[in-house]
């Protein structure tokens, strides 16, 4: 039996992860440490608040009595708890420097303390390399790359990624990171493009393009993602970094074409709005590292059916987005766990 640490499972990307591993590993344990921020969803887990091999934490990764203790009863941490979205970046960025920076340290010194805590992986992104231009399709982020985070959430999730390479170097921690590109897929929270855009046309809303639309971005399902963290923390070098990706360069028009033909919505429906500031042009990965060292490549990010799954999954689930857009979600906590 393994039990790996979650930090940040009640979110998009963690809580397909816990279902992934749950149902790939009968072995693992999870311990899933989240402090259900405004994107944090048990709605998103449910289903398994009576499974033996799940336990939920309700804690803030600030926290250093609480984080100490659940190191202690781990083998490995995978942290992927953090602000995520560029635009609230742009608004404030206190939370993320707070939680992506500081709360990685937090994480990083409880794991040195932990007796029996082995593998520490970062999830980190692939906003740390900046901006690639449009012009030349050739150029990819390549794990060399140098970091040039352009947008304060890019630049607090750079700072967690230093800290964890500098605590490899510095006290020899096994340390992994993993750079993703964006992922797609269920549960996502509704800010980011794809589940807005679609539960803005179900609702008979436009869809409010940023600048000219041209940016590019390389999606690949979570599903593949989850994958790719699963065989870094099991088989990756220690003290190395990965880059994940899906070989799958949209830009935002094609992305919102591709949306609305789901859809049956016509063109009329795109709202072209202002530019976000400090719009990174394009992100466009090289996974040949990941693929060529652990024989990980995506195979559930085909286009255009994975994205066709993901707007079913979002019509067929219209009572999850509903709740999570009028905030009535969040009383699922103290339904599930209140009386604990
Ligand atoms: P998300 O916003 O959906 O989930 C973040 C989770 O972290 C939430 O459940 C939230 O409650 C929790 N959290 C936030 N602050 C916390 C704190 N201080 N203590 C405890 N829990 C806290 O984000 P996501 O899209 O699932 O992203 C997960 C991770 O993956 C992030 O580290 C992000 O940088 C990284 N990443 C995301 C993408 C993407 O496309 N979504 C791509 C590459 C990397
Ligand atoms: O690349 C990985 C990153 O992908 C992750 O590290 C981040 O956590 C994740 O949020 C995502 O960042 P992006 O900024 O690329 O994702 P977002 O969904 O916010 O935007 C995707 C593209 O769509 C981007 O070019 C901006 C554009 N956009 C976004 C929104 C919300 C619009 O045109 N209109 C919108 O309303």
């Amino acid at each position: 039996m393994r039990t790996i640490l979650v930090t940040g499972g009640a979110g998009f990307i963690g809580a397909n992860f816990i279902r992934f591993v749950l149902n790939a590993r009968p072995a693992y344990q999870i311990i899933n440490v989240d402090s259900l921020t405004y994107s944090g969803n048990l709605e998103n887990l449910a289903g398994l608040e009576r499974d033996e091999r799940y336990r939920f934490v309700k804690a803030d990764i600030l926290d250093v009595a609480a984080m100490g203790p659940l190191m202690e009863e781990a083998d490995a941490i995978v942290h992927m708890a953090a602000e995520s979205h560029v635009d609230r970046s742009i608004l404030d960025s206190t939370p993320f420097v707070q939680t992506n920076i500081a709360g990685t340290q937090v994480l990083l010194d409880a794991a040195r303390k932990a007796e029996r805590m082995g593998r520490f992986l970062y999830v980190s992104t692939d906003e740390v390399y900046g901006s690639l231009p449009l012009e030349d399709t050739s150029v990819l982020f390549t794990e060399e790359t140098p970091l040039a985070p352009n947008s304060p959430y890019a630049a607090s999730k750079t700072g967690g990624d230093l800290l964890a390479r500098a605590y490899h170097h510095t006290f020899g921690m096994d340390i992994v990171t993993t750079r993703c590109s964006n992922n797609f897929g269920p549960y996502q929270f509704p800010e980011k493009v794809i589940p807005l855009f679609v539960t803005n046309l179900v609702e008979g809303k436009k869809v409010p393009l940023y600048g000219d639309g041209l940016n590019v971005r390389d999606w690949l399902h979570v599903d593949d993602h989850c994958e790719a963290i699963l065989a870094v923390l099991e088989k990756g070098i220690s003290g190395e970094v990965y880059n994940v990706g899906g070989n799958n360069e949209r830009s935002n028009l094609e992305l919102t074409h591709s949306i609305l033909g789901l859809m049956g919505c016509g063109e009329e429906m795109i709202e072209y709005v202002c530019d976000r500031p400090g719009h990174d042009r394009r992100y466009a990965i090289d996974a040949s590292k990941i693929k060529r060292e652990l024989g990980w490549e995506p195979t559930r990010s085909a286009w255009p059916e994975a994205m066709a799954a993901t707007v079913e999954w979002y019509k067929a689930n219209a009572e999850w987005w509903q709740r999570v857009r009028s905030g009535a979600y969040r009383a699922y906590y103290e339904q599930q766990y209140g009386a604990r």
